[in-house]
């Protein structure tokens, strides 16, 4: 089948089809996960964690994401492949189109990068202006974790509520075509997502995101040793192949039974 393009993600918001996205990174994965329903492959930085073993994503470099998205683009015919601009990548435009540029020749259709900082919204621009299509990331952006002093949820606070729904139509306004909420209270992401020109898609957000997305290790399961956030479901357990759990989970995204309340913060 046709591969999914980034205004078709604009088309599913509007026919209230939500986007059911997972991390992927080879592409015996990949195969199972496309032909099975997944709209969203990322090629995520987690990949220094669940991959690589590293307690962050901070030591994943470009050429990391760049192998794995080739591998990953082999697997697949019909998801839009996503992929991460790792820590500092994105530090100046230019670096970050360099980054991009690679990501694309690899096989992405699409570039990641977190946060709203000024140097992040003028690297959004230049991308974009540059016929790069940029998704977005805020809430828990893991490459802060040294500024946030771990993983938390982000946005309980009202000043950092208010700061949010800022930064969401300012990247929105760079010209990003969609935005990962992670670990945000489920009624400010259900806010955010109301008023943002562009879908959103939420890992640890809550269920009115227009899209979600989980890691792969999370998603089948795995203790990694590295990783264990609360709001992941293992789809594997209950569903007896790793066919059968991604079928399971777009069915669950798609009919908005997964999350549910208790895999999201109030
Ligand atoms: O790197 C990653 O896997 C991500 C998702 C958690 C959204 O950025
Ligand atoms: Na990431």
């Amino acid at each position: 089948s046709k591969p999914i393009t980034v205004p078709e993600l604009f088309e599913a918001r509007r026919a209230g089809r939500k986007l059911a996205m997972l991390t992927c990174y080879d592409a015996g994965f990949a195969r199972v996960f496309d032909a099975n329903g997944a709209d969203i492959i990322l090629v995520g930085d987690t990949l220094g964690m669940v991959v690589q073993g590293h307690p962050s994503t901070l030591p994943v470099l470009v050429e990391d994401i760049e192998y794995h998205t080739r591998n990953v683009a082999r697997g697949l015919s019909r998801a839009l492949l996503l992929a991460d601009l790792p820590f500092q990548a994105d530090a100046t435009p230019e670096r970050a189109l360099d980054a991009a540029a690679r990501l694309l020749r690899a096989g992405a259709a699409m570039v990641k990068l977190e946060g709203a900082g000024r140097h992040k919204l003028d690297a959004i621009r230049f991308l974009v202006d540059r016929e790069i299509p940029v998704t977005a990331h805020l809430g828990l952006t893991p490459q802060s974790v040294l500024r946030f002093g771990g993983y938390k949820v982000q946005g309980r606070e009202e000043a950092a509520a208010k700061q949010l729904r800022a930064d969401a139509l300012a990247v929105a306004e760079a010209g990003a075509s969609l935005l990962v909420l992670e670990c945000v209270p489920a009624a400010l992401a259900a806010e955010i997502t109301r008023a943002s020109p562009i879908p959103t898609v939420g890992i640890g957000a809550g269920p009115q995101c227009d899209g979600q997305v989980l890691v792969l290790h999370d998603f089948l399961g795995l203790d990694t040793g590295v990783r264990r956030p609360r709001f992941v479901k293992d789809f594997l357990a209950e569903n007896g192949s790793v066919a059968g759990a991604v079928r399971a989970y777009v069915a669950a995204v798609r009919d908005g039974s997964f999350p549910g309340p208790e895999h999201s913060y109030t």
